[in-house]
């Protein structure tokens, strides 16, 4: 059959270099075995042949920004502690002391000249090195003759974004990440500051995250709120390595919405955020996308904020980019939005979705992380304070904004079908490319192939 995805409307605005459509891989019309959303037994290969074999994200730079800062990355069964370097690079160690295996690094982050570890203040400089056995005296030279440093992991940074592999043979970041890489860039990451951070737990398997946060064909049925200010007609690129794109044009009406005249609240609430008084505007709802286009160049030329590097669409939509194998960015000039998926260390069917908002500060009026984001109003954007890591458990209302709750809702329902005797594995449409893309390079490594 002769099937074109490019059927269905796009939206790619002005031509940039970073907007034209790639071809697309041909990943196939099959449909995975479902086992691979709660056996035990497929979560010991991934994290056996996927996540020990992959980069994963660990953290932000600005995080630790001086000599001796750290920062904290648990992902399933394991803890790794990065610190800053005294030559300012970054080095990241599993965070396990050799002698008896207590984690040495107990917060989130930290800073210090060295590490002590708890149980028996056995001590390691800011690079790993053991500087300090307690009682030395009393271990047999032959048991000390092993390795006594902490052990390190890889660890490289792109656009701000510090990657760590366990994967000693893995290739170059900058290889993995491939085109990608270089769109992060134009994003200036590095010169962002946290300024909001989440985590939840759900009752779900880390995948069933990816997959739901990987498409907005759920839009309609799952968030009929945000018809009013999303076309849910979207460009979608798939990438070497499993990584991907998509462009979801916002302050416009889905065609789905009824009203397509009316500047609704949704609406308002970007056109503010650009800078423009919803009471004074006067086009149409369909008019609105274009003006905050047009809105943010202004407020670039008159703050040299350098937008010229963005297309039109990156302006005013969200560009998401997925990162294989347990990350989604979306980009905005002003801020970027992270969701990272952890899988739990011992259950298939739990992870913890965590949400990190990134903001760039300026001294402009009115520049906020855009109002989608759910960013508290009190919220410091100075950067001057980094704020706590809130942990909601299973159960309790994770509080991410309306959007993000009701995903929180139905992705435990979801799970829940994946075990069923009549469910054979998804039917993916193209809207869904992500997800085929995703979990073919999946099947890649849990076969071997990578
Ligand atoms: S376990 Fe770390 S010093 Fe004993
Ligand atoms: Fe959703």
């Amino acid at each position: 059959m002769n099937f074109d995805f490019r059927n269905w409307d796009i939206h790619v605005g002005d031509p940039h270099p970073f907007n034209a459509e790639r071809p697309r891989p041909d990943n196939g019309t099959h449909r995975p075995d479902p086992s691979r959303f709660f056996t035990p037994e497929y979560w010991t290969e991934e994290w056996d042949k996927v996540f020990t074999k992959t980069w994963l994200l660990a953290g932000v730079e600005s995080d630790i920004p001086e000599e001796g800062d750290w920062l904290r990355f648990e992902i399933g069964p394991e803890s790794f502690v990065v610190v800053r370097q005294a030559d300012g690079g970054v080095r990241a160690f599993y965070n396990v002391c050799p002698h008896r295996g207590s984690q040495i690094a107990l917060a989130d982050f930290g800073s210090a000249n060295s590490f002590v570890c708890p149980f028996h203040s056995w001590k390691f400089d800011i690079d790993g090195t053991n500087t300090h056995i307690t009682d030395r005296e009393t271990f047999h030279p032959d048991v000390l003759c092993h390795k006594t440093d902490l052990t390190e992991v890889r660890c490289e940074v792109s656009s701000g974004l510090v990657f760590i592999s366990m994967n000693d043979d893995v290739m170059p970041l900058a290889e993995y990440l491939g085109e990608v890489a270089e769109h992060l860039a134009l994003y200036e990451i590095q010169d962002m500051v946290v300024v909001q951070h989440k985590k939840s737990d759900w009752a779900a398997n880390w995948k069933g995250g990816v997959d739901a946060f990987y498409e907005i064909y759920h839009l309609h049925a799952v968030h009929p709120q945000t018809q009013a200010v999303m076309d849910d007609r979207t460009q979608i690129d798939l990438f070497p390595n499993g990584m991907s794109r998509q462009f979801v044009p916002f302050a416009q009406p889905s065609p789905r919405f009824p009203d397509q005249e009316t500047v609704n609240l949704g609406i308002q609430m970007m056109l503010a955020d650009a800078g423009i008084d919803p009471e004074t505007f006067t086009g149409t709802a369909q008019e609105s996308r274009a003006a905050i286009q047009k809105a943010k160049r202004a407020r670039s030329d008159k703050y040299g904020l350098g937008y010229e590097r963005f297309s039109d669409t990156q302006l005013s939509d969200s560009t998401i980019y997925g990162l294989f194998p347990n990350i989604q960015i979306g980009c905005h000039p002003e801020a970027v939005f992270i969701h990272r998926f952890l899988p739990d260390a011992d259950d298939p069917k739990r992870f913890t979705y965590e949400t990190i908002i990134l903001f760039k500060p300026e001294d402009i009026p009115g520049h906020r992380p855009p109002a989608w984001m759910g960013l508290s109003p009190d919220a410091d954007i100075t950067g001057m304070t980094r704020p706590d890591i809130v942990h909601t458990g299973l159960g309790e209302p994770p509080e991410l904004g309306e959007v993000l709750d009701q995903d929180s809702e139905l992705l435990p329902i979801v799970q829940k079908g994946a075990r069923s005797r009549g469910f054979a594995g998804p039917l993916w449409s193209e809207q869904e490319a992500r997800l085929r893309h995703f979990h073919v390079e999946l099947d890649r490594y849990i076969n071997g192939e990578k």
